[in-house]
């Protein structure tokens, strides 16, 4: 099999050295000849590179290219696949996304609420450019997208580019599907989900297990009733035990963790410490050791110098790539533009759904029509994000504090008013102008 290219943009995340382990662990599936690290910072760049050339002499693979630049054109040319995971403003900035919501009693969350907003507006003017450089060096390549907050990234893609090569994916089904699997004694392996929603927005209707030869999903919600979720990274506990709570109370259906914050917003606020949010977590976490690695390969100490997390994003991404390259033709939850999956929902809101991934792309499947709760959750949230995308292109003021006042996490449009003027003034370097 010919080898492949590989470019990461935004390759000094802290979640790279997990994903080129992925990567390295693939290399009978998906073959590389050279990793590309794309950062605009470049510090960050050179700190993963050491790292990444580090793991690849300790497991004998030198023989991999590595290179770091900061010059998209560098960066893209020739490249077989874009592994994107920029975080426009960093951590620094979802800082921000996160206690300005909280400072007004609202919802402060990377994705979900108005944090989510925030972050959407930052993102989509660098997304699009990354982009349009990748049409233009590389437009053969596939793009693996996980950058958030990704329905209104992917909402934004689809207006400027459309039938562009772009595979928008985000782990946390899987990491769901793989908590539920271990805490209640199942192999995901045997699993055929069916699943639908908004990306961080969705629900589980059927989980087909092919060993047992039944749908589990009954079973399941009745265990999640009465046994509590123990989660690897104790930090994550809190979330999947609300996917209990919320089958507690709305029994039908097994719900993405993330809808808390949309369902449970009172919840979540009295739960959350408005001084030191998730970002502050991280960056004194995953941010911190990454920089503790570079600094011992650059003190040449040879022993404990790993130390990163291995989550399920790399294999995802690389079973994507894998499948797409050998047309496997394997199952994803996929964030896909509607175009009649879930028959009853407007049919250009970008989705998250099941979808078959060959050489040709992808294939999303089609689903039975919604309940009323459901489609009228998504309704009100897909309008809200069409409309903070409107603004982003609009340069509309009106239409960002209608997206905001909308926002299923916003109890009405005084504070919605306020967060967002606030939100301006805090992204002014990020920010369209909204007039
Ligand atoms: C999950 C979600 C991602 C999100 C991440 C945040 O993986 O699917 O979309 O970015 O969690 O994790 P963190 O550890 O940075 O809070
Ligand atoms: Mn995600």
């Amino acid at each position: 099999m010919q080898k492949q290219i590989i470019t990461i943009a935004g390759g000094g995340s802290t979640y790279t050295p997990g994903i080129i382990q992925a990567v390295l662990n693939g290399q009978e599936r998906l073959p590389v000849s050279e990793i590309r690290l794309y950062d605009i910072e470049a510090s960050r760049n050179e700190n993963m590179f050491l790292i990444l050339q580090y793991m690849l002499e300790q497991q004998g693979f030198s023989s991999i290219k590595l290179v770091q630049t900061t010059n998209p054109e560098e960066a893209f040319t020739g490249t077989n696949f874009i592994f994107s995971q920029i975080r426009v403003g960093g951590l620094k900035m979802r800082e921000k996304d996160e206690k300005i919501p909280l400072k007004h009693g609202l919802v402060g969350q990377e994705t979900c609420g108005l944090g989510g907003f925030s972050y959407g507006l930052r993102s989509i003017g660098p997304l699009l450019e990354l982009v349009g450089f990748i049409q233009k060096y590389a437009p053969e390549a596939w793009i693996l997208n996980y950058t958030n907050p990704e329905t209104i990234i992917s909402e934004a893609v689809r207006r400027q580019f459309p039938g562009i090569r772009m595979i928008n994916v985000c782990d946390m089904t899987i990491g769901i599907e793989d908590t539920l699997a271990k805490n209640y004694g199942y192999d995901r392996d045997n699993w055929v989900a069916t699943y639908y929603g908004l990306n961080h927005f969705g629900w589980y209707t059927k989980i087909y297990d092919k060993s047992l030869k039944r749908d589990i999903m009954p079973e399941l919600l009745e265990k999640l009733k009465v046994q509590e979720i123990k989660e690897e990274d104790p930090s994550w506990n809190r979330a999947f035990n609300m996917i209990r709570f919320m089958v507690q109370n709305f029994p039908d259906n097994l719900p993405n963790n993330y809808l808390e914050y949309y369902l449970y917003p009172d919840m979540y606020v009295d739960y959350a410490d408005p001084n030191y949010t998730r970002a502050n977590t991280v960056m004194d976490g995953r941010e911190q050791k990454t920089q503790e690695m570079a600094g011992k390969i650059r003190n040449k100490e040879k022993e404990d110098v790993l130390d990163f997390y291995f989550g399920v994003h790399g294999l995802y991404i690389v079973d994507i790539a894998t499948s797409l390259l050998n047309d496997e033709k394997s199952r994803f939850m996929l964030i896909v533009e509607n175009k009649g999956s879930i028959p009853n929902l407007r049919s250009d809101a970008v989705v998250e759904v099941p979808a078959y991934v060959g050489a040709t792309g992808v294939e999303a499947i089609a689903l039975p029509e919604i309940g009323d709760f459901h489609k009228g959750l998504m309704e009100a949230q897909v309008a809200a994000e069409k409309l903070l995308v409107d603004a982003y292109f609009e340069n509309s003021y009106q239409k960002a504090l209608q997206a905001f006042t909308l926002n299923q996490s916003v109890p009405n449009a005084t504070v919605a008013k306020k967060v967002l003027d606030e939100m301006i003034s805090e992204n002014k370097a990020f920010w369209p102008v909204l007039k």
